[in-house]
């Protein structure tokens, strides 16, 4: 199968063309990074110390045009561009850039009319998992306080982050409400107790931290904590190139990684 990727050159883009040489099944059929950008044309394998027989290129279509799959971690911006090329030119793809908006979130649901599409903002199996087990947890623990604390690297440019929001979005459906009606972002604005049901968000953004996640489900004599701790990228390299090989031959539709373990 010939994966091409794009943001080739950013950290997730590195970490996915290391899996794809790696990987006996898959072959890198396109290396994309914005016009301009000081590596192009040279050998795509050069960023991961290796050689891989593409050349970096910055021609989205032509790059779609060569691929069984796209992968795409870049921003949402370009993620919106490249996601609708890729319908116009009839190519399944695996998305897992985060910080989309809801209006961004429904532009990629129209293009998944035409095209098989994944959107993940984890693409690690444990935390898919982790998604699972929230659920129950949430329903079971009905009345349970709950807070996020997810900690990330010093670049990391939204916070929350899209598996943070994720996780929230799972417990509150599983209590039957929006997450939008019971999210506490920010503390220091309101001087105020905690209101029932809500849900709270902390972020730490410091170092190189790959990604953390932890979930506490808080009642008056007992605390349940589920969390997930991602030591190397090559994890969300590893589930998104899964999300490929699942992508490749579904029919068009919208798709998350629950599909794609079939915890659907
Ligand atoms: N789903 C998951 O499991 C998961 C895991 C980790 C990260 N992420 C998400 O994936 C995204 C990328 O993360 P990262 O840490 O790899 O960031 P990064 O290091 O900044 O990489 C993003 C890359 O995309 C490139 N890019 C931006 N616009 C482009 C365009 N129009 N065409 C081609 N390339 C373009 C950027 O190039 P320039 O530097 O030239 O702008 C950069 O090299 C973020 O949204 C992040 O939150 C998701």
């Amino acid at each position: 199968m010939k994966i091409a990727i794009a943001g080739a050159a950013g950290r997730m883009g590195r970490a996915l063309l290391a899996a794809v040489a790696a990987a006996d099944d898959l072959t890198l059929s396109g290396a994309l990074v914005r016009p301009g950008h000081p590596a192009l044309g040279q050998d795509a394998g050069l960023m991961v110390g290796g050689v891989a027989g593409v050349p970096v290129s910055a021609d989205a279509g032509g790059v779609i045009a060569g691929c069984d799959v796209f992968v795409d971690f870049t921003s949402p911006a370009a993620t919106l561009a490249l996601a609708g090329l890729c319908a116009a030119a009839g190519r399944p793809a695996v998305i897992g850039t985060t910080g989309l908006s809801p209006e961004e979130r429904e532009r990629l649901r129209a293009h998944a009319t035409r095209i098989p599409l994944v959107v993940a903002a984890n693409t690690s199996v444990g935390v898919t998992l982790s998604l699972y087990l929230l659920e129950i947890a949430a329903r079971v623990l009905a009345d349970a306080d709950v807070e996020i604390v997810e900690a990330h690297h010093r670049h990391k440019l939204d916070a929350p982050s899209g598996t943070a929001l994720a996780m929230g979005r799972a417990i509150a459906q599983a209590r039957g409400l929006r997450l939008e009606d019971v999210a506490v972002y920010d503390r220091h604005a309101r001087r105020e107790a905690r209101a029932d049901g809500s849900i709270g968000f902390a972020s730490i953004r410091a170092g190189e931290i790959v990604g953390e996640h932890r979930v506490l489900l808080v009642g008056p004599s007992e605390r349940l904590e589920i969390g997930h701790v991602a030591d190397d990228r090559r994890v969300f390299a590893e589930g998104a190139l899964r999300a490929a090989r699942f992508v490749r031959h579904a029919p068009a539709g919208l798709y998350d990684m629950r599909d794609v373990l079939g915890l659907r």
